[in-house]
């Protein structure tokens, strides 16, 4: 069925300059980009995001990580999308991430791994709202979606 999952370029994806890059990953693939919004989110917002990850040894970098600079919040629709995002973004574990997913083409850093992807249905519906409000979020049809 129809998914939205929440994605995140992180702070590194626009310092290296690969917003563009990465958005054509998710073009290409035939989602839906049905919100974005360039954000400079503060440690109560990245915290209560990652908020399962506090007490682990990488939690105090990856908030720093995450407030260091602008990221680029999206809201990605299409069918499957939740599992398709992850598939194209790659596994955590950079070691893991094989060449032809985001991270395993552009981060050799688990913790600068440039983008973040909701992992579940759980996670999107959570993650979501803390993020966009209703009216922020544009469902569009594609003229093109009798040919799938
Ligand atoms: P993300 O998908 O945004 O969700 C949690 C983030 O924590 C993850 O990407 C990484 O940036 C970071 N992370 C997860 N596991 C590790 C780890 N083992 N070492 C360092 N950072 C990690």
């Amino acid at each position: 069925g129809i998914e939205k999952s929440f994605v995140m370029l992180k702070p590194g994806t626009l310092q290296r300059r690969l917003v563009g890059e990465i958005l054509l990953r998710f073009e290409r693939k035939g989602l839906n980009i049905v919100a974005a919004k360039l954000m400079h989110i503060d440690e109560s917002l990245a915290k209560i995001h990652y908020g399962e990850h506090e007490g682990k040894d990488f939690y105090k970098k990856l908030i720093e990580y995450t407030v260091s600079g602008p990221v680029l919040a999206m809201v990605v629709e299409g069918d499957g999308a939740i599992s398709m995002i992850r598939q194209l973004v790659g596994p955590t574990e950079v070691s893991q991430s094989l060449p032809g997913t985001i991270r395993g083409d552009y981060c050799h850093h688990t913790r600068l791994n440039l983008v973040h992807a909701s992992d579940s249905p759980e996670s999107a519906a959570r993650e979501i709202p803390l993020f966009f409000e209703p009216q922020e979020i544009i469902s569009w049809d594609d003229g093109n979606a009798h040919w799938f």
